[in-house]
């Protein structure tokens, strides 16, 4: 087994060894992640290799996107096996600042959003969420500098957020969106699945199945909001309390009321038991 890829604790250390890297000639990637790597995130390493020549993993699990209510002290933490998975992965190196080189006494700043941040998805009801998503990309993108970032497709909303956030503020960092993982019966891959009962995991596919249905009616030019309809009743039927089920603008995610012949996204989110998933396809 390879050694593992050496990890960077702080700004500096991280600097210096992607300044060595960029004065010969290397070119970064950064993905950011929460840690608890599963197949999805091993995507994103892969997808990297085609933008950069060494690839930065953070690991941070960001407390100021999660609500006071959310799971941020039960969130699955796992530093050496994801230290283990980046490295069999092809990784360079891996970044895991502490909450205090983040956020150091007297943090005062936040980012403000507007435009694929504030639609009526995923802020109705997170409504802090993405401004501690944004936040933390943002120092990341300083902190590392990198040619290319990857974020998987399975954060649909977050994706457009960010790649609103780098086109906005000039961050010369090109945003790559990786598809989602699944498993074999559908369910999208996150590190929140662990949560799933057995019972629960059994019912979990029947999100993505009725979008994937809901996604061949529309295509098959049925009434959206009656092929959305139906999807909500398979999915409230599998034991889900839905949060929403909608069919939107694939770029800037607004509604399609007016935009006949626009690309469309599929994005859900619904609770089964106690963990909330979240999914998407393109129509
Ligand atoms: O998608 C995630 O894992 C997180 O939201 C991110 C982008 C790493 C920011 O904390």
């Amino acid at each position: 087994m390879a050694a593992p890829v050496p990890i960077a604790h702080d700004v500096a250390s991280l600097r210096a060894q992607l300044s060595a890297w960029r004065a010969a000639g290397e070119t970064i990637v950064l993905v950011p992640t929460m840690g608890a790597l599963h197949a999805g995130h091993v995507s994103l390493v892969h997808a990297g290799k085609s933008h950069g020549t060494k690839i930065v993993m953070s690991i941070f699990v960001n407390p100021t996107q999660f609500a006071p209510t959310e799971d941020l002290s039960t969130y699955p933490r796992s530093l050496e096996a994801d230290v283990a998975k980046f490295t069999e992965a092809g990784g360079d190196l891996v970044f895991v600042p502490s909450v205090d080189v983040m956020y150091p006494q007297g943090f005062a700043t936040t980012i403000s959003l507007a435009g694929p941040a504030t639609v009526g998805l995923e802020d109705r009801f997170r409504p802090t969420h993405f401004a501690g998503v944004a936040t933390v990309v943002a120092k990341l993108f300083n902190q590392c500098r990198p040619d290319a970032a990857v974020f998987g497709e399975k954060d649909y909303q977050q994706l457009k957020v960010l790649t609103c956030l780098a086109r906005d503020l000039d961050f010369e960092t090109k945003i790559v969106a990786a598809p989602i993982m699944r498993e074999a019966d559908g369910l999208a891959l996150s590190s929140r699945n662990v949560y799933l009962s057995a019972e629960e995991r059994l019912h979990a596919p029947a999100l993505y199945r009725a979008l994937t249905k809901c996604a061949e009616a529309i295509k098959t030019r049925q009434p959206v909001e009656a092929a959305l309809e139906e999807a909500r009743i398979a999915i409230a039927g599998a034991g889900f309390a839905i949060d929403y089920v909608e069919a939107r603008h694939a770029e800037t995610l607004a509604s399609l009321d007016q935009l006949a012949g626009a690309p469309v996204r599929l994005l859900a989110a619904a609770r089964i038991g106690k963990t909330r998933l979240i999914d998407n396809i393109a129509v």
